[in-house]
């Protein structure tokens, strides 16, 4: 794990016409990892991508492949995104979360475990000791037109206290979902190690080096 924050790069975001190059700029730009959301049209409204997009992802960089399940009963599809270097499911998604959790250790992956803006941090009491990330949502994912929810930075900064409380500083915290570069500042002060970044990293007005670079400058500044 690289020491410093973690920019987690959502590539259905990209140019996927040209996947390969768009991985390449990533690359050079000095993100760290691949953020692949898989969505099954049950747990969100919306499909996206499978199994394929992470073995092509695999097959073109050395950056981690960071997958996001967004999916009903994750456990049940663990091992066709064994490939992937991280895999978070939803709390909210399973009834079995401890079980698709080592599923995924099992793998090889790391395991990480997202919770909604609606979801308190007491669901994931129980699995702290099977999980290396806890991705927070930034919004409601897979809904078009979701904004960013403010309140956000305290729940990171009461999951900073809460894992500390209960002896997990090791693990990760994560921000995902209409994330920009003037939100990862607090975000970082508040406990966030590692950011996810979609439409703010492929923008018109600027490079992908310079969006990762102000990404990247803004999470350093932290004070922690
Ligand atoms: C929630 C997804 C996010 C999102 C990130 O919808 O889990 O990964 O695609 O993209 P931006 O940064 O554009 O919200
Ligand atoms: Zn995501």
């Amino acid at each position: 794990m690289p020491e410093g924050p973690i920019l987690s790069v959502s590539v259905l975001a990209a140019d996927l016409r040209c996947l390969e190059s768009q991985v390449a700029t990533l690359e050079r730009a000095g993100a760290n990892w691949l953020h692949v959301d898989v969505m099954d049209g049950r747990f969100v409204p919306k499909l996206s991508a499978g199994p394929a997009l992470v073995k092509a992802l695999k097959a073109c960089t050395s950056l981690k492949v960071d997958v996001h399940l967004m999916v009903e009963e994750p456990e049940r599809h663990i091992e066709a995104f064994a490939d992937a270097d991280v895999i978070t499911v939803h709390a909210e998604a399973t009834h079995h979360l401890s079980m698709a959790l080592q599923r995924i250790r099992d793998t090889g992956a790391q395991a990480g475990v997202a919770l909604n803006p609606g979801t308190p941090l007491a669901s994931i009491e129980t699995v702290l000791t099977d999980a290396e990330l806890v991705l927070v949502l930034g919004l409601n994912p897979g809904f078009a037109g979701q904004s960013y929810i403010p309140e956000t930075v305290h729940k990171v900064r009461d999951l900073d206290a809460f894992l500390r409380r209960h002896s997990s500083d090791d693990v990760l915290i994560g921000v995902d979902g209409g994330m920009r570069e003037n939100k990862v500042t607090d975000l970082a002060e508040a406990g966030a190690q590692v950011f996810v970044a979609g439409s703010a990293i492929f923008t018109k007005d600027a490079s992908v080096e310079s969006n990762v670079a102000r990404f990247r400058d803004a999470a350093k500044a932290a004070r922690r």
